[in-house]
C-alpha cells in the first residue's frame, strides 16, 4: 500500500489539529515525521526518554507491560486518529509501557517542543489531550479491578464477548489463545485451560484453528464464572 502523503489537510484530519488555522498547520508540517512500521516492530520501548507525541494514521498499535522474560500484557490497543507518547511529553518521565505495531502502521511523530508551541494556543486541544487521558484511566481502572477481584475464566469469558463479531450467522472470536492470555494477564497454560473447559461445556467451539462463541448468554453470566466455576487460578 502506497504510504499516505503528508499534507495540511491530512494534519486537519487528527482531532488535535482540527481546530488549527491553515497557517498555523502549514508551520507545523516541516517538523512532523511521518513513519512506516512493519507487523510487530516496536516503535517506542518502556523506560526511554521521550522525543516527542505519536499520531497513527494508518493500523493498529499494541501498548504492552512487558518483565523482561519475555511475558507481556496488552494494556490497550489504539487505531487510527488515536495519538500515544503523551505520557512521558506531559511529566517529562521515562515512557511508561512499550508500544508495537500490529499490523503494518504509518505514525505521524511531532517532536514535543512543536507540540507544546501548538497547545500553547489550542485550548480545545488541550481539552482533547486531557480527556483521552482520563478516557484511558478509566479503561486502566477497569482493567485492575478485573486483574484484582474477577477470576481468570471471568476475565477470559469476558474478552471472547468483546472481541468476537458476528460473520456468516456466527460469532468469530479475534485473538487466538496467546493474544487472549497478554489481554487478560494469564499464562497461556492457564487460558488454554479454561478455554478448554468452555468448550467440553458447549459454550465456544474451534473451527479451522479459529474460536467461535456458541453461548453469548453463557459467558456473560456471572454466576457461570467466579468461584463457583471448576476452573480457577490467576496466573
Ligand atoms: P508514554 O509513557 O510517553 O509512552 C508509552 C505510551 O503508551 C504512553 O505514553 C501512552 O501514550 C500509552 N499508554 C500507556 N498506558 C496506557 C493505557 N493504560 N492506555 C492507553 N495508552 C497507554
Amino acid at each position: 500500500m502506497a504510504p499516505t502523503r503528508l499534507t495540511a489537510s491530512v494534519l486537519r484530519t487528527l482531532p488535535l489539529f482540527a481546530a488549527l488555522a491553515d497557517d498555523e498547520l502549514a508551520a507545523l508540517l516541516p517538523s512532523i515525521r511521518q513513519h512506516s512500521y512493519p507487523a510487530r516492530r516496536a516503535i517506542l520501548r518502556a523506560g526511554e526518554k521521550s522525543d516527542g507525541v505519536y499520531f497513527i494514521l494508518s493500523g493498529r498499535v499494541k501498548i504492552l507491560l512487558e518483565d523482561g522474560h519475555g511475558r507481556e500484557m496488552l494494556v490497550a490497543s489504539l487505531g487510527p486518529n488515536d495519538f500515544f507518547g503523551e505520557m512521558a511529553f506531559v511529566d517529562g518521565g521515562p515512557r511508561s509501557a512499550t508500544v508495537e505495531a500490529y499490523g503494518a502502521c504509518e505514525v505521524l511523530h511531532i517532536p514535543a517542543k512543536r507540540l507544546r508551541e501548538c497547545l500553547q494556543n489550542n485550548v480545545g486541544a488541550v481539552t482533547l489531550v486531557l480527556r483521552t487521558v482520563v478516557e484511558r484511566m478509566r479503561k486502566a481502572d477497569r482493567k485492575i479491578h478485573d486483574l484484582a477481584l474477577v477470576d481468570v475464566y471471568g476475565r477470559v469469558a469476558a474478552t471472547l464477548l468483546e472481541t468476537s463479531l458476528e460473520e456468516d450467522g456466527e460469532w468469530r472470536v479475534g485473538p487466538g489463545c496467546e493474544q487472549i492470555a497478554s489481554m487478560v494477564g494469564a499464562s497461556r497454560e492457564m487460558v488454554s485451560r479454561v478455554l478448554r473447559d468452555m468448550i467440553d461445556k458447549g459454550v465456544i467451539c474451534r473451527k479451522r484453528r479459529r474460536l467461535i462463541v456458541l453461548d453469548r448468554a453463557a459467558l456473560a453470566d456471572p454466576s457461570s464464572r467466579g468461584t463457583r466455576n471448576p476452573v480457577k487460578g490467576t496466573a
